[in-house]
């Protein structure tokens, strides 16, 4: 998968060299491409910012660097059209489907934005053209963009094929579409046995897989109760059998 990502402040993906994805990267699945937005600014003060018409506080960025840089990543592969995702807080949440949505895609664009944010006839202009996705990391307001796409890429390098040690490793993730849908993950365990007098659940050593399953099953379900209550009303009643609903 290709992912170019257009900032002010490149040198923020540092953390993309590291570890899971860094290690992708190497491997040439993951191929990161980082981008000045300045070099698109044609001032001495590489201008990117701007008053906001009708009035208000803070600065919008200028719709004309980001046109330029935009039309000349677009341009390095004329054929390939990637899907744009513009991290902000007014936009569709990111969630567990929507990066699997976007591992499936063989080229991601980002353009994490400062200040108020993008003037909006950017995203309208590659909106008739391309897939446009406003995208909101969660229900707060970061200093900008690049600490959301930091999230994304993450979340979405990890469910490319071979990044994973164990291919089996994201079906079991808490959100993940199928039996994990609108559930949290319980509790995990390892060795020793006994620790500062915790002892381990007696039932993940008795070598029972059936109802190990079981068990991880309920403490999902209680666990989505106690910090999540408002997903359980998005469980599918087709997927809850009677000892879910005695949980
Ligand atoms: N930029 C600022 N806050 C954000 C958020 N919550 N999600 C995505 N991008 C953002």
């Amino acid at each position: 998968m290709r992912i170019d990502i257009i900032s002010i402040f490149p040198e923020y993906f540092a953390p993309l060299d590291v570890s899971l994805i860094g290690k992708a990267r190497e491997r040439g699945i993951l191929d990161v491409r980082l981008h000045q937005l300045r070099d698109w600014t044609h001032d001495v003060h590489r201008t990117v910012d701007d008053t906001p018409y009708g009035g208000g506080p803070g600065m919008v960025m200028k719709p004309d660097p980001w046109g330029e840089a935009i039309d000349d990543v677009l341009a390095a592969d004329p054929r390939a059209r990637p899907r744009i995702v513009v991290p902000t807080p007014s936009g569709v949440p990111f969630t567990q489907r929507l990066a699997m949505e976007y591992a499936a895609e063989p080229w991601l664009l980002f353009t994490p934005a400062r200040y108020e944010g993008i003037d909006s006839r950017v995203m309208a202009e590659y909106g008739s053209r391309l897939r446009v996705d406003e995208v909101s990391i969660g229900d707060y307001v970061l200093a900008g963009g690049e600490a959301a796409v930091l999230v994304m890429v993450e979340a979405v390098g990890r469910l490319l094929p071979g990044v994973l040690g164990n291919a089996h490793s994201a079906v079991d993730d808490s959100f993940a579409p199928g039996t994990m849908e609108n559930l949290l993950e319980g509790p995990v365990y390892t060795k020793p046995p006994e620790w500062r007098g915790h002892r381990v659940p007696e039932i993940l050593v008795s070598g029972h897989h059936g109802r190990i399953a079981r068990w991880r099953r309920d403490e999902a379900l209680r666990r989505t109760a106690r910090n999540r209550p408002e997903l359980l009303a998005g469980l599918d009643p087709e997927r809850l059998d009677r000892r879910d609903r005695e949980v």
